[in-house]
C-alpha cells in the first residue's frame, strides 16, 4: 500500500533542499519500487503569502492524514515584523502541537570524512555519535500564561511560563530510554534542578521511569554544565534527554561539533509513530535561491522518515550509504568546504546522492 508523504518546502533554502530530497525518493521509487504518494503544501512564510496564515487550514488537514511530513525550513526577514501569531515559526510550532509531535530526535553524528570541518580538534570529535531527545510540545515554548502586559506605572512586563506535567515528562523519558536501549544504553537527563522546581519534578519522574529500564545507565546534568561538557568532551554522551528550550540550544551546539549544521536531520514523532522530518538548520535567507545550501540534512531526514514512520529501514540504510559515498568521493557544499575538494551546489549534491543510489541499485 502506498504511503502518503506531505512535502512542506517552507521558506528560504527550504524549496531548494526539499527538491533534492524528492529526487532521492524518486530514485527509490524507480529503482526499488518504493511507492510513495507525495503532496505539497505551504507552511511558514509561504503559508502566509498564499493564505494569510503560517499554518493554512488545508495544510493542517493534509498533515493530519499523511503518514509522514517532510519539511524544509521556515522564516525570513520579510516576515519579522508581522504580529507573532502570523510569523512563520508559528506554522512550525502549530504543526508540532496540533499533531502532538512531542518527541524530537536530533542525532549529532560526525561523518569521519568531515572530521576537519568541526570547530573542535579532530581527536575530540572523531567517532562522535550523540542522540539528543528533545521534548517538543511543552515547556516554556507553549506554557501559559504568556504575554507582554503594561503595568499600572506604564512599564511593560514580558513573561512566559516553564511548565511540565508528570505525564509529559514520563512520555519523553520513555522515548529516551527506548532510544538508549537501541544504542549504548547510557542516558543523560539535562535539567536545572538546582534552581527550578519544574526541573526537580522532571528529575523525579525520569528517575521513576528509569526503574523500568534497569539496563540503561542514567545520569543527570545541569544544563550549563551540559553545554560546557558538549564542547569539552562530547564523546562522553550517548543519549541526552531534555526540555524543549534546553534541547533547542544544546542541539545547535551539538550540531556544530559535527562540522556543519547542514548535515543534521531530525525526527519529530507522536505516540503513533507518524512524524515530521526536517533538517535542524533554518531557512538561511542569506543564501536562499543561490544553489549553495547543503541538501544532505534534508536527504538524511528522508532516511529517518523511512526508518521511523514508513517502516522501510533498508531504504534508510541505502540513503545513508549513498550520502557516505558522495562524501567519500570528495563532494562538498560550501558549508563543509575542504582543501582540494570541489565545492558543489545544492542540486549537484542532490544529483550525486541520487546517482550513488542508482549505482547501488545496479550493483545489487
Ligand atoms: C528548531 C528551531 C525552532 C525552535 C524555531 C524555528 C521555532 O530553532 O527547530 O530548533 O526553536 O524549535
Ligand atoms: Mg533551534
Amino acid at each position: 500500500m502506498s504511503k502518503k508523504v506531505l512535502i512542506l518546502p517552507g521558506d528560504g533554502i527550504g524549496t531548494e533542499i526539499v527538491a533534492e530530497a524528492v529526487k532521492v525518493l524518486d530514485v527509490l521509487g524507480a529503482e526499488y519500487g518504493l511507492s510513495i504518494e507525495m503532496e505539497t503544501a505551504a507552511v511558514g512564510g509561504a503559508g502566509y503569502d498564499a493564505a494569510g496564515t503560517p499554518l493554512p487550514e488545508e495544510t493542517l488537514k493534509l498533515a493530519k492524514t499523511a503518514d509522514a511530513i517532510l519539511l524544509g525550513a521556515v522564516g525570513g526577514p520579510q516576515y519579522e515584523n508581522l504580529p507573532r501569531e502570523l510569523r512563520p515559526e508559528k506554522g512550525l510550532l502549530g504543526l508540532r502541537s496540533e499533531l502532538d509531535l512531542f518527541a524530537n530526535l536530533r542525532p549529532a553524528i560526525l561523518y569521519p570524512q568531515l572530521a576537519d570541518a568541526s570547530s573542535l580538534k579532530p581527536e575530540i570529535v572523531a567517532g562522535l555519535d550523540i542522540m539528543i531527545v528533545r521534548e517538543l510540545t511543552g515547556g516554556i515554548y507553549f506554557g501559559q500564561p504568556r504575554g507582554i502586559d503594561t503595568l499600572e506605572n506604564g512599564e511593560r512586563k514580558g513573561y512566559n511560563t516553564l511548565v511540565y506535567t508528570e505525564h509529559e515528562v514520563e512520555r519523553i523519558a520513555r522515548v529516551a530510554f527506548d532510544t538508549a536501549m537501541k544504542r549504548d544504553r547510557r542516558l543523560c537527563s539535562v535539567d536545572k534542578a538546582n534552581v527550578l522546581e519544574v526541573s526537580e519534578l522532571w528529575r523525579e519522574v525520569v528517575v521513576q521511569v528509569s526503574k523500568d529500564y534497569p539496563d540503561v545507565e542514567l545520569s543527570h546534568m545541569y544544563v550549563d554544565n551540559a553545554a560546557m561538557q558538549l564542547v569539552r568532551a562530547p564523546k562522553q554522551f550517548d543519549v541526552m534527554v531534555t526540555t524543549n528550550m534546553f534541547g533547542d540550544i544544546l542541539s545547535d551546539t551539538a550540531a556544530m561539533l559535527t562540522g556543519s549544521i547542514g548535515m543534521l536531520p531530525s525526527a519529530s514523532l507522536n505516540a503513533d509513530g507518524s512524524g515530521m522530518y526536517e533538517p535542524i538548520h533554518g531557512s538561511a535567507p542569506d543564501i536562499a535561491g543561490q544553489n549553495k545550501a547543503n541538501p544532505l540534512a534534508t536527504i538524511l531526514s528522508v532516511a529517518m522518515m523511512l526508518r521511523h514512520s514508513l517502516n522501510q529501514p533498508d531504504h534508510a540504510d541505502r540513503i545513508e550509504q549513498a550520502v557516505g559515498q558522495v562524501l567519500d568521493d570528495g563532494l562538498r557544499t560550501a558549508d563543509i568546504e575542504a582543501p582540494g575538494m570541489p565545492v558543489v551546489g545544492t542540486s549537484a549534491m542532490g544529483d550525486a546522492v541520487a546517482a550513488a543510489l542508482q549505482k547501488q541499485a545496479e550493483a545489487a
